[in-house]
């Protein structure tokens, strides 16, 4: 880094000073490739990530299969181009590895809907109730959940719970009703949305639909219900990714967060993918925590070993307890 002292770099890095210059002459991609070698490290990144960030990671994946990667690797350090709530999950369930990413401040509005104290006195209402919660909460909302699930994995997580038992689901209201509709459960839900999600837009892809016939709609489970009624195939990132390799169409509307749309090109050059717009005036809608951020910091996270992640411990056995539960009803799903 330009002008700086290695330990100073570390501090600013450690504090959240994020946005350092790098020295404009080095080739990212080598430095990466070179760095992640030395120190025995693997990149996971969300298919939210920028293109970039996707070709120089080991793995991209959906919040199971990266939730499944930091369990099994065996790398020293996990460098994770994703958001916090993602990094978390991997330090829970790898407690003996270093795990940074490149912008601390990467959140997720899900998340933050969902502050501890007030989901403590939430779930006191409902004594008796199975705590199912969506993956995209904090490592202490983990910790108060009796099981985790993912978009991919939710409606079978759902139906391993006996049918006489009551349900709170949270923190995604949008993908509690999704899920209600679909198993017939009457859960208690969290009132929180995906700001990203929340604001496809039914009537612009009516309109977008009017000029593509023969696009097929495909959405993410996080979005409203307009959207999804009118969706032809409703998945994870990774479920919709398969859906159109292995699907006849040619052209597909897609309402989830376009960064996905780099690996639906690849996957299908032939393909024509156009991003679902959302109800303001922006052409595209990508996730502000996600695109927080770039190969510069993923470069300067890898070489400096900041910011880390990490979880208190008597949290760390609690929400591991019920990510592990969410692991081994997927695994025997065939998942
Ligand atoms: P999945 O990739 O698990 O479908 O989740 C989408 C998402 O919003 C992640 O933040
Ligand atoms: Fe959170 Fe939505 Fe961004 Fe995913 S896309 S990280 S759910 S705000």
């Amino acid at each position: 880094m330009l002008g700086q002292t290695e330990e100073a770099v570390s501090t600013l890095l450690s504090k959240g000073f994020l946005d350092l210059p790098v020295d404009p002459t080095l080739d990212l991609f080598e430095e990466i490739a070179k760095l992640k070698k030395e120190k025995n490290a693997i990149i996971l990144a969300h298919y939210y990530q920028e293109p970039d960030i996707q070709d120089v990671a080991d793995y991209i994946g959906d919040s199971l299969g990266l939730s499944q990667q930091a369990a099994r690797t065996d790398a020293d350090m996990i460098v994770f181009a994703g958001v916090h709530f993602m990094a978390e999950t991997a330090k829970i369930l790898s407690p003996e590895k270093k795990v940074v990413v490149p912008d601390l401040l990467a959140g997720c509005s899900l998340a933050e809907s969902c502050p501890p104290d007030k989901f403590a006195e939430f779930r006191k209402k409902y004594p008796d109730h199975v705590v199912i919660m969506y993956i995209n909460c904090s490592a202490e909302i983990k910790a108060m959940s009796d099981i985790i699930c993912t978009s991919s994995n939710a409606q079978i997580i759902i139906e391993s719970v006996p049918k006489e038992k009551k349900i709170i689901f949270g923190p995604d209201r949008n993908l509690g009703r999704y899920l209600i509709r679909k198993t017939g459960r009457d859960m208690v839900l969290w009132d929180g949305v995906c700001i990203v999600h929340d604001i496809f837009s039914a009537e612009k892809i009516i309109r977008l639909k009017e000029r593509h016939p023969h696009a097929k709609v495909i959405a993410h489970p996080e979005c409203v219900d307009t959207v999804l009624e009118m969706a032809d195939y409703v998945a994870s990132t990774t479920g919709l990714l398969k859906y159109t390799q292995r699907d006849e169409a040619t052209t597909y509307i897609v309402a989830t967060e376009p960064g996905i749309l780099y690996q639906m090109q690849q996957a299908s050059p032939h393909k024509t993918f156009i991003a679902a717009p959302p109800d303001n005036t922006c052409a595209c809608n990508e996730c502000p925590y996600m695109k927080r951020n770039t190969l510069e910091k993923l470069c300067l996270c890898l070489k400096y070993e900041q910011p880390e992640v990490t979880v208190p411990e008597e949290i760390r056995i609690k929400a591991k307890r019920a990510i592990d539960r969410m692991l081994e009803i997927s695994a025997t799903a065939g998942l």
